[in-house]
């Protein structure tokens, strides 16, 4: 296993507090009197998912979807594979994807097709992070938390190699 270490800082865990209680205000006030089925994406979204949702004020369900890319381990292809899926039917329901972090968008366009294709009354993706990086996918970001530039990052949910979720505070990694 390469060796690396943490290195700077690039969000405190009171500033992903405030971002997050922002999001959760723009949710809870463009999805008033709806009932919003928040789908988290695996597993790298479990921590913002629950910090995000005990700030939203509208009725809210859950549901987990977890999916793999084909391609080496640090590049996705844009193949996806499901390894779980949605528990509930989402026809009809106001569907909120829920990611960590957005790298080239292949992960999600290939995700929001195949949500799509359900038949929600609506569909769009709340991400804490958005990475800068040439020719990402087209995508609608309804809710971003941080646009970072390509560098690679851990904590708040965010591994290198199933490590380091736990981290409070985000930071980048050093080779
Ligand atoms: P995409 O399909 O290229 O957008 O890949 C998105 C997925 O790659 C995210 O859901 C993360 O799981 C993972 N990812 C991308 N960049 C990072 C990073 O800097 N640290 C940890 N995981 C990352
Ligand atoms: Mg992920």
């Amino acid at each position: 296993m390469a060796r690396f270490e943490l290195g700077e800082t690039l969000f405190t865990t009171d500033e992903i507090a405030v971002r997050v209680r922002d999001l959760a205000r723009q949710i809870s006030r463009d999805y008033e009197g709806e009932e919003i089925l928040m789908v988290g994406i695996l597993k790298g979204a479990f921590v913002f998912l629950a910090d995000l949702a005990r700030c939203i004020t509208a009725p809210v369900r859950f549901d987990f979807i977890s999916c793999s890319s084909y391609g080496s381990s640090t590049k996705t292809s844009g193949v996806v594979r499901l390894q779980k899926d949605l528990d509930t039917d989402i026809a009809d329901r106001h569907v909120l994807v829920v990611e960590d972090i957005i790298d080239t968008g292949l992960t999600l366009s290939y995700l929001l097709k195949n949500l799509e294709a359900r038949g929600p009354a609506s569909l769009e993706i709340c991400s804490l992070l958005n990475k800068q990086v040439p020719g990402k996918a087209d995508l609608e970001i309804r809710y971003e938390g941080f646009s970072i530039s390509d560098v690679s990052i851990v904590g708040y949910g965010l591994d290198y190699d199933e490590s380091y979720r736990n981290l409070p505070y985000i930071a980048a990694l050093k080779k």
